[in-house]
Formats: structure tokens, sequence, C-alpha cells
């Protein structure tokens, strides 16, 4: 078997663990769940390479973070997912974003899901992860949810 060929037969098996490298690029794809693992308003965690990294599915459209928070290391991903609180002033606050933000479980820092970024204070970040949705093989059913580090 030729390494296209093996690889293309990789692709296929919807339970392998093994990553994927398109031709030409050093970006690396992993399998983190099936779609329907993850509904929308809800998030994974998944060990990949040894990373802990969320997936949280908003609204149908997949995001990923490190699990880790760069405060002092908490697992951030296990955090309450809420909001944004936004204020004009004393006195005045609204809900903006709902499901958007997760807030870490130590000492409640509050990170943007979609970017990684500290609300307060967008200079500090934990990584995100691009994450696409694919489908392997005709036989296959169900897409995939996959990380690319
Ligand atoms: S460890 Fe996350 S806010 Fe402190």
């Amino acid at each position: 078997m030729s390494a296209t060929e093996r690889r293309l037969s990789d692709s296929r098996r919807p339970d392998s663990a093994e990553s994927m490298r398109p031709a030409g690029s050093s970006d690396k794809r992993f399998r983190a769940a099936r779609v329907s693992e993850i509904p929308p308003g809800s998030r994974k965690i998944v060990e990949v390479e040894g990373r802990s990294i969320g997936v949280y599915n908003i609204q149908g459209a997949f995001h990923a973070l490190r699990n880790v928070c760069p405060h002092q290391g908490a697992e951030l991903c296990k955090g309450l997912v809420t909001a944004a609180v936004v204020s004009s002033g004393p006195g005045d606050f609204r809900f903006e974003r709902e499901g958007e933000i997760v807030r870490c479980p130590w000492h409640q820092w509050e990170f943007d899901i979609k970017t990684g970024c500290m609300v307060v204070d967008g200079k500090v970040r934990t990584k995100s992860y691009e994450v696409t949705v694919e489908k392997f093989g005709v036989s296959v059913e169900e897409d995939y949810v996959m990380i690319h580090l």
C-alpha cells in the first residue's frame, strides 16, 4: 500500500485517533468528536497530542481553546459558560453574547471562547485553534469536528 493509499484509508476510519496532514501543509488535524457529541450550547474536553482542549459549539459554529488558564493554570474549559456583561456606567449593565464567554473556575477571569482573549484585557489569552467539520468516506454518515494544531 502506498503512502497516499494509506492516508486515504486512515481518513476513512471514523474512530482512528491518528492525525492527518494534508499534502503540502504543515497543518495537523485531529478528530475531536462526532458533531452530535457537541450540540449547540455545549462543549467537550478532548486530549490531543498531550494537550487538553475544550471544543465548544456556539450556535452551530465550533471553537477550540487550550484548557489552561493563563492566570495560574486552572482547567479553564471546566468553567461556567456565560454572557458578557456590558456597562455604560454606574447602575447600568446588560448581558450580551450569551454563551460566548467562559469564566475560569479558580478566580473567575473571563475569556472570549471565539478568540481565547480575556474579556477585560485582550493581550491576555489562552491559545485558540482552528476547527473544521469534515466527513470521512461515503459509508460514514456523520461529520466529525476536527482540531487543527
Ligand atoms: S487560574 Fe484562571 S483566573 Fe486564576
